[in-house]
Order: structure tokens, then sequence, then C-alpha cells
């Protein structure tokens, strides 16, 4: 693992946003993996100057979302996909049909995880797949458990997880949906590059775990030590249990 310390989330996304650009410059039909939380919002931030300045040209760039929420429409508020639309899509000179979410209102759970995977092996795989972390450990909502699946699935939120994702719902967990669609460890460990941003103080122990620790399913983003190009980038408090 690559890691790299920032001094604080606003050099770290200008770091990231550059690199994905770059990217985006050397393979203009970029096939891209994208997080949603409150970690990645200056990023995305970054990204729509990049564009209006003129520096970034998405129109050929294709999009997965890593997750969704179960029994939330794509137009509910609360639902990803109106958090990435505000967010990143709506100031973007994207093509809407190269942007792909779970749709957590489809009438299949399990007819619309396969049909993901589905379309991200399609689509070529993914080029680049930014993350988050949990606290708890979880990368996209693979949640801490006894097992993890390997493709996209449906999962069942832990409460903590709940709690930490209650501000779209009214601030309430209660609100929270209990279930979620989270693309798969394996579909995560497929993509060709990762990059996984974390920030924060209670983000450091489970970095630290991360990047040093045992593989183990009590901490799903431990895997990432099996892919051979991740890119963890930090802030000075998420990173200090590792200096
Ligand atoms: C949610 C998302 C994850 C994200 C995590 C961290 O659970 N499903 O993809 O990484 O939150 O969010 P935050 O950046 O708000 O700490």
């Amino acid at each position: 693992m690559r890691i790299s310390i920032f001094h604080g989330v606003h050099d770290l996304s200008a770091a990231l946003a550059r690199d994905l650009v770059d990217r985006l410059h050397r393979t203009p039909a970029l096939i891209l993996g994208l997080p949603t939380g409150r970690t990645p919002l200056h990023f995305y931030r970054c990204l729509v100057t990049l564009s209006t300045e003129g520096h970034a040209d998405f129109s050929r760039a294709t999009t997965f979302n890593l997750d969704e929420f179960l029994g939330v429409a794509p137009e509910q508020a609360g639902s990803y996909q109106q958090y990435m639309e505000r967010h990143f899509f709506r100031h973007i000179n994207i093509d809407r049909r190269q942007i792909h979410f779970l749709n957590g209102a489809a009438p299949s759970a399990d007819a619309e995880c396969a049909r993901y995977e589905a379309d991200i092996a399609a689509a070529g795989g993914i080029d680049l797949q930014v993350l988050g972390i949990g606290a708890n450990g979880h990368i996209g909502f693979n949640e801490p458990g006894e097992h993890l699946a390997a493709r996209t699935h449906r999962v069942i939120l832990r409460p903590e997880t709940r709690r930490a994702n209650a501000a779209p719902f009214g601030g309430d967990p209660n609100n929270v949906p209990t279930e979620a669609l989270s693309m798969g460890m394996a579909t995560i460990l497929q993509a060709r590059s990762i990059a996984l941003m974390a920030t924060g103080a209670e983000k450091a122990e489970c970095v630290a775990e991360m990047t040093r620790g045992p593989l183990t399913t009590r901490l799903p983003a431990s895997f990432l030590q099996l892919h051979p190009d991740v890119h963890v980038m930090l802030d000075e408090a998420a990173a200090r249990r590792i200096r």
C-alpha cells in the first residue's frame, strides 16, 4: 500500500482530483468507481472546479457508484444518487447514459445486484475505484462480520453505520434504511487502481489496522492489502496511529 499523509482534507482532495484528471487526460474513456459520504465532498468540489475551468473533460467517462440504500428510490432525498447529482454530476459534462447506480427501489434486489455486476463487466471493469472508509472498517457497505460477500449484494447495515448516515435522513438513525446494496469485496478489488481517502481522528484506529493488521472479515478494508495498486490518502488526524 502506498500511503500519503496530507496536512488536511483540502490538500488531500486537491491531490486526488489532480490525479484523477491526469488519468482522464491519458484515458478519456476512464471507468470510475465512486464513493459517497462526508469525506469525498471536497474532492468532488475540486473536480467540479477543474471541470468548470476547462481542465477536465468527463464527456467520455463512465461511473459506477459503490452502493445505495435499499428501499430508497433514486429521486428520493437521502439516496446516494441524489447526493451524487447535487455534489458532482449536475456540474460536469458527463454523458448521463454513462452514469451507473444501483437502484435501491428495484423490484428484485438480487436481480439488481446481478445486473450491476454485468454492467461493470460489460464496461470492461473499473479503472480507478475511489473509496472512503467507515469508522468500523467498512468499504462500500461491506460491513464487518463473520464473512464477506465477493460480489454486489444486499447487506444489513450495522447500528453505527446507520448512525453515521443519519444526516440525509433528518438526523435520525431510525429513519436510515436497515439494508443497502453494495459492490462486493471482489468487485472492489478487481478495480485496476484504488484510492482510499480517510480523514479525521475517528478513522485513525481502523486506518492503522487496515494498513498494518491481519486480513480479517472483522475489518473489511484490511483486504485492500491484497491489491497491487492501492493509494491510501490520509489527513494528519487519520494518520496519527501509523506515524
Ligand atoms: C458510508 C458509505 C461508504 C463511506 C462511509 C464513510 O457508509 N457507504 O462508502 O466510505 O460512509 O463515510 P464518511 O466519509 O462520511 O465518514
